[in-house]
């Protein structure tokens, strides 16, 4: 069986393709099967955005799909960024490292520094079945961005009780209690008992 990533992102297609490898099934972009538009992000919720995605696919190319979408939510700014997490800022916000220095400005004087990433994955296939999954990594927005690795707002989320924050975590140790890693393994249960039905 072959299922279709609504995403070019090679990073997500790795993860992604090591779990459906190991249920025996293949994983190609969107792009590598033909299919160059994109479907329009207009959900309200991380589950909304990830199910419109994998639907779009589904529909236009008629094979199961799979799409994922995740972010930030801090409480003290009433859930966003959210949603919009790669787009806070709008057009003055142009890369990671100033939507983190928004994100700072606006959680200025802040005492709740409350947050969450999010992480939804939907799966839709052709005969209308449908599976989904969702992590999340509870954590608090540092009062300055530390750390080189990962990215996005990973240099301003610090994790509760270690006083580091997601960018002075290895991969593997970020995989181990991200929204993301928690979301996927909780995916690959979810489809695995999908396809032996
Ligand atoms: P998307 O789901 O790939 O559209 O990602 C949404 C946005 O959420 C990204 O552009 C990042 O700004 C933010 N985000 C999602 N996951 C993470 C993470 O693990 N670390 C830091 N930022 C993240």
């Amino acid at each position: 069986m072959r299922f279709i990533l609504a995403s070019n992102n090679p990073k997500k297609l790795k993860e992604l393709r090591e779990i459906l490898a190991g249920l025996g099934a293949e994983l190609v972009t969107q792009r590598e099967a033909g299919l160059l538009a994109e479907a329009e992000e207009t959900g309200e919720s991380f589950e909304e955005n990830a199910r419109i995605k994998a639907l779009f696919a589904c529909q236009a190319l008629g094979e199961p799909a799979i799409a994922d979408d995740s972010g930030l939510v801090v409480e003290a700014l009433g859930g966003a960024p959210g949603v919009y997490s790669a787009r806070y800022g709008g057009e003055t916000c142009g890369s990671d490292a100033e939507r983190t220095a928004l994100l700072l400005t606006n959680m200025a004087g802040q005492n709740n520094r409350r947050a969450k990433f999010v992480s939804c994955i939907a799966c839709v296939f052709p005969d209308g079945r449908e599976t989904a999954a969702r992590g999340e990594c509870v954590g608090t927005i540092s009062l300055s961005a530390r750390g080189e690795s990962g990215f996005g707002y990973d240099p301003v989320f610090e994790l509760p009780g270690t006083g580091r924050t997601l960018a002075e975590l290895t991969p593997e140790e970020k995989n181990a209690v991200s929204h993301r890693g928690a979301a996927l393994r909780e995916f690959e249960k979810k489809l695995r008992g999908l396809l032996n039905d």
